[in-house]
């Protein structure tokens, strides 16, 4: 009796130490042996929230990156490259609280900066807000006729300002900074910037302590703002499903778990 036990014990360590991983080619801890962290990776909106791989001190990274997605999947510092939020007109969390923001001009492909060529002569300003067609920005908006935002009621010059490209433009003409987008959001889409101010829309990292240290992701990390009105927001690729039990092939049995699945 006691011996049946002792090798039944035995050959069931067996099988545990010898059965092969099933289907290892689509399994997580595959794709990470097989493909090397990339060295650049994305934090929301791909392309335009691009970090850099680095150390903040010695073994220990900025962020770690996935291999199968390119999105950020963890951060070793999540102040790392941020800088003070600024001034906000309206009192809100961020003034109780130390709040900083990612600056938003390094991502931006034309910012060299836009005044490099918006100066009044190599780009003459132009003369009213009438959408006219344009030859150039093509890879950011593709047809300014017909731009996806705002279903033909706004155009370019109701965000951008025309005299100082380097800045968009309020109700009132007054400037905003490039790295405050939420300010110039907020002058449209009220609720969402106000739900944005108390923390019901957005993201936050940091420190969940009152009064503590937060990163506040601003709109455009999240919203393409020249596409909208077709892809309100693109979603991240999910991570690969976690490798299953060496025994299971699929998740089969997971279905009869179920609130009344009837067994
Ligand atoms: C290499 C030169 C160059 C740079 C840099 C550049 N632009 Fe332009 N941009 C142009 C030209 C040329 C036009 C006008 C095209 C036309 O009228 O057909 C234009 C037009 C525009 C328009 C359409 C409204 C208008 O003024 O006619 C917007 C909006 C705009 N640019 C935004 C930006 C922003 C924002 C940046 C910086 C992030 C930037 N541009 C950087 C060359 C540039
Ligand atoms: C609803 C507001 C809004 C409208 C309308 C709008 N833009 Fe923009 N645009 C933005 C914002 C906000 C950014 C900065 C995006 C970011 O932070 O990633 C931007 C960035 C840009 C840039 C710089 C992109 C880069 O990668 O360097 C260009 C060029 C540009 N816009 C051109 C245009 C043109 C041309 C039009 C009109 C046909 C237009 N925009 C209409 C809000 C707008
Ligand atoms: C000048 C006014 C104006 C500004 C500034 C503006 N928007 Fe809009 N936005 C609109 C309008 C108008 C619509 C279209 C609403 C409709 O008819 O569905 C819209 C639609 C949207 C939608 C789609 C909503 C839906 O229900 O499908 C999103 C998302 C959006 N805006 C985000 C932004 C973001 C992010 C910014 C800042 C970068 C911004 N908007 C700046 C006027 C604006
Ligand atoms: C962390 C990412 C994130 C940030 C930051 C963010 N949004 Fe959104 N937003 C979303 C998602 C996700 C949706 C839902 C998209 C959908 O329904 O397809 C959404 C929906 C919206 C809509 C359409 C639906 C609605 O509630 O009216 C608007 C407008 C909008 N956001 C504007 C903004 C503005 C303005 C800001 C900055 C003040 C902002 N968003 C910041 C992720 C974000």
């Amino acid at each position: 009796m006691r011996k049946t036990a002792l090798a039944l014990l035995a050959s069931f360590t067996a099988v545990l130490f010898l059965a092969p991983p099933l289907h290892s080619e689509d399994t997580y801890i595959h794709y990470l042996d097989n493909k090397p962290e990339p060295a650049d990776c994305f934090e929301s909106r791909d392309g335009y929230t691009n970090v850099t791989r680095t150390e903040v001190e010695p073994g220990l990274p900025n962020v770690k990156c996935s291999n199968k997605t390119g999105g950020v999947l963890w951060w070793g510092d999540p102040f790392d490259g941020t800088e003070p939020m600024g001034d906000m007109p309206i009192e809100a969390d961020y003034t109780r609280e130390e709040a900083v923001v990612k600056p938003r001009t390094g991502q931006l492909k034309y910012y060299m900066p836009c005044t490099a060529c918006h100066d009044g002569n190599m780009v003459p300003y132009p003369r009213d807000k009438n959408p006219r067609p344009l030859a150039m920005h093509q890879d950011i908006v593709p047809d300014s006729m017909d731009l996806k935002h705002g279903r033909g009621a706004i155009w370019c010059l109701d965000c951008h300002n025309p005299r100082n490209r380097d800045t968009f433009i309020d109700h009132r003409g007054g400037e905003i900074s490039l790295n405050q987008p939420q300010r110039l959001c907020g002058k449209c889409h009220g609720e969402v910037y106000s739900d944005w101010r108390d923390g019901i829309h957005g993201k936050r990292i940091g420190s969940w302590e009152a009064g503590g240290k937060k990163r506040w992701w601003v709109c455009t990390e999240c919203h393409n703002p020249h596409t909208v009105q077709v892809n309100r927001f693109e979603p991240i690729v999910p991570e690969p499903r976690p490798q299953y039990p060496r025994t299971r092939t699929n998740a089969d049995h997971e279905r009869g778990h179920g609130a009344g699945a009837g067994h």
